[in-house]
């Protein structure tokens, strides 16, 4: 039987019953992909032609028709078809590994916000923007987004406080420096891309200010000349935090443009008022084609972000978005 990938235009030979990701990498097709367990999102593609039969959480089975996404490592071939792997000149691969580390630093950066850092026992390799799974207890388990580099020796995750959260009250009250915590991943698709040359409109909500501090210290990093936009939005000026890392950062990045915008009132402070939103919307018309996002925060703010980009141009596939759900229990 046959497969068809696109862009590429490649036909693959594969025995029914194959696995997609599997097939993939046994024809070298470049194709990103991490915990080949269905959990990191990192193998998404698309189906354009056929279906594509998917195992999802315990035992359920899904046909992914045409115009429908699937992940390849979960994916099993059964007919023709004709797939679209995403950007193949983009792909990350980083092992999928579980670490531990040391709790070195805990620090307030806002009534509300802290700031982790942990010492890992071996390095984590990762892509600025992605997230792990932290297991401060076996009870006690959330994805944060790291706000550090995978060269960083250390792993930095800002952490807010959820009135009534299981975890984040645990990190409040209870984590102290010297615990012993489980880091799993990387995981999750709103990585940098580091071929794209032209402008980035980076959106963070709150502790989205972490993995968009990662992007934007990777692309410096690597050497990106483009244009970025950085909106940092928050509920009042009480909630903004990393100033100070937002000002060395455009020092020494003449490219970069950081904008704060608060919900509530910002009388008498240098930062502007109003939904970040609707910061964006009144600085950029329809101008917006050529632009890579990056969306990080709270998931209505990635909601509306979304939406309003695709209004304004950016073709879906040049949005990557993170919105932080809760994940209980
Ligand atoms: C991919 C990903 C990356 C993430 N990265 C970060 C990060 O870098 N920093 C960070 O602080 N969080 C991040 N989160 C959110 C984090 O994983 C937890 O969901 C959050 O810390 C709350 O967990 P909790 O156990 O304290 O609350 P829970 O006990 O799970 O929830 C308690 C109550 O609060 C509500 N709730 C949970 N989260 C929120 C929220 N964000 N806003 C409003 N209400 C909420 C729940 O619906 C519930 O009613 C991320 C989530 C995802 C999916
Ligand atoms: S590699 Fe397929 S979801 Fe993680």
């Amino acid at each position: 039987m046959e497969l068809i990938v696109h862009p590429l235009d490649r036909t693959l030979a594969f025995s029914p019953g194959a696995n997609l990701l599997e097939v993939l990498r046994e024809h070298n097709v470049p194709i990103s992909y991490s915990c080949t367990a269905g959990r990191c999102g990192t193998c998404r593609c698309k189906v354009t032609r056929g279906s594509v039969l998917v195992s999802g959480s315990e035992t359920q089975i899904t046909r992914m028709n045409e115009g429908q996404f699937a992940l390849a490592c979960m994916s099993v071939l059964t007919e023709n078809c004709e797939i679209e792997v995403p950007e193949p000149d983009e792909v990350v691969t980083h092992p999928a590994r579980v670490l531990k580390a040391t709790v070195v630093a805990i620090e307030d950066m806002t009534h509300d916000i802290k700031r982790i850092v942990l010492r890992p026992a071996k390095p984590l390799s990762f892509s600025p923007g992605q997230y792990a799974q932290v297991q401060f207890t076996p009870n006690h388990i959330r994805p944060y987004s790291m706000a550090s580099l995978a060269s960083d020796e250390e792993l930095e995750f800002h952490v807010r406080l959820v009135p009534g959260g299981r975890v984040s009250g645990y990190i409040n009250t209870e984590l102290a420096v010297g615990h012993s915590v489980r880091v799993s991943g990387p995981l999750g698709t709103a990585y940098l891309r580091e071929k794209h040359s032209g402008p980035m409109l980076c959106v963070a909500g709150g502790t989205g200010l972490a993995p968009i501090l990662s992007i934007v210290r990777g692309a410096m990093g690597a050497h990106m000349t483009n244009p970025i936009y950085l909106y940092f939005g928050v509920r009042s000026p009480r909630d903004v935090y990393g100033v100070n890392w937002l000002e060395d950062l455009a020092r020494d990045c003449p490219n970069l443009s950081v904008q704060v915008v608060s919900t509530s009132d910002t009388t008498g402070q240098s930062m502007r008022t109003g939904l970040v939103t609707d910061a964006i919307a009144s600085d950029w018309g329809d101008s917006l084609k050529d632009f890579r996002a990056y969306l990080c925060g709270s998931p209505p703010m990635v909601e509306a972000a979304t939406l309003l980009l695709k209004q304004r141009g950016i073709p879906p596939e040049h949005v990557y978005a993170d919105a932080f759900y809760a994940v209980g229990p």
